[in-house]
């Protein structure tokens, strides 16, 4: 049965830290040699298309970029009918996507995987790397805790399930309206394993109180412009800035997708201090996808 990566938990836990450990594996087997991995964009992307394009090469395949200009999901022909094709030409397809469902439909006729490169409802591969990420840093995963401020974001609902997989700890902070849904408690409800617990707290200040991890995301995601100014009012309490982040444990970490808005719901005092590895989880977007890769076709 061909495997599909649409959100963390199409993964085990276990298998979880087998993509974490091949993204640490410094010989790259050469497993993609006269193969192509396709990488479908319908929204921009600074991070996912280099590092994706990087880790294909890095396992001697070729990435070929295609833009939804190009491609035309439903518009120029069906998205089954795109997958039906390229799927004949490549090992892999990856793609960023609007509706969540598009992926889906791709899955559903796809005999190659496919894997979420971000859509309205998640991005696991941001979440892989958030992974490696932390436990770079902590040297373990299970019993850390991670406080998430200001939008529950499709990055955050990845981190999220991940976290619960693998015995974590959540403790989110958000404006009202802009939290996790009834349905996403339930599902975190049912993936969390023995250990994890996921709080809505109150305040910012009871999310990050000695906490291992601070993490927020942009107050408005792509597609979401016109709100920018709306869900600014209602995120600047959220922001994290060095008075956030002194209430963390003082080896704790700060952690951000990017891009960052600066000022916005990060100060540049806390993206540019000792404490913060949101370039280095950046970096790791391409080790993990190779060690996604890696583990999707060996
Ligand atoms: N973090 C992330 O996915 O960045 P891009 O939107 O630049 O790919
Ligand atoms: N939540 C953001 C993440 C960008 C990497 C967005 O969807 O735009």
């Amino acid at each position: 049965m061909t495997r599909h990566f649409l959100e963390v938990d199409d993964l085990s836990a276990d298998e979880i830290v087998a993509v974490l450990d091949a993204s640490e594996r410094s010989a790259y087997p050469a497993l993609l040699a006269g193969k192509g991995v396709g990488l479908i964009f319908e929204k921009p992307s600074l991070r996912t298309r280099n590092s994706c394009e990087m880790a294909v090469v890095q396992l001697g395949g070729h990435p070929v970029f295609i833009t939804d200009a190009e491609a035309g999901l439903d518009r120029r022909e069906s998205v089954e009918d795109i997958t039906r094709v390229i799927e004949g030409y490549f090992s892999v397809i990856a793609a960023r996507v609007f509706e969540h469902r598009k992926l889906e439909r791709m899955a559903a006729v796809s005999t190659v995987p496919i894997v979420n490169l971000l859509s309205d409802d998640g991005h696991p591969v941001q979440a892989l790397a958030d992974l490696l990420t932390i436990r770079q840093h902590f040297g373990r995963l299970e019993n850390v805790s991670i406080a998430w401020l200001g939008d529950f974001s499709n990055v955050a609902r990845s981190l999220s399930i991940a976290a619960m997989m693998l015995g974590m700890h959540m403790k989110v902070s958000t404006p009202p309206g802009y939290g996790p849904t009834a349905q996403d408690m339930e599902r975190f409800a049912g993936l969390a394993k023995q250990g994890a617990t996921f709080e809505v707290c109150e305040t910012v200040g009871d999310a990050v109180k000695q906490v291992d991890v601070v993490s927020t995301d942009a107050w408005y995601s792509m597609g979401q412009e016109e709100e920018k100014t709306k869900r600014g009012d209602a995120m600047r309490p959220y922001r994290v800035d060095a008075t956030v982040m002194g209430q963390a444990d003082p080896d704790g970490i700060f952690l951000h997708c990017l891009p960052a808005h600066r000022g916005e719901e990060v100060t540049s005092e806390v993206l540019d201090s000792p404490q913060s590895r949101a370039f280095q989880q950046a970096h790791n977007r391409m080790h993990t996808f190779r060690g996604l890769l890696t583990w999707l076709c060996e």
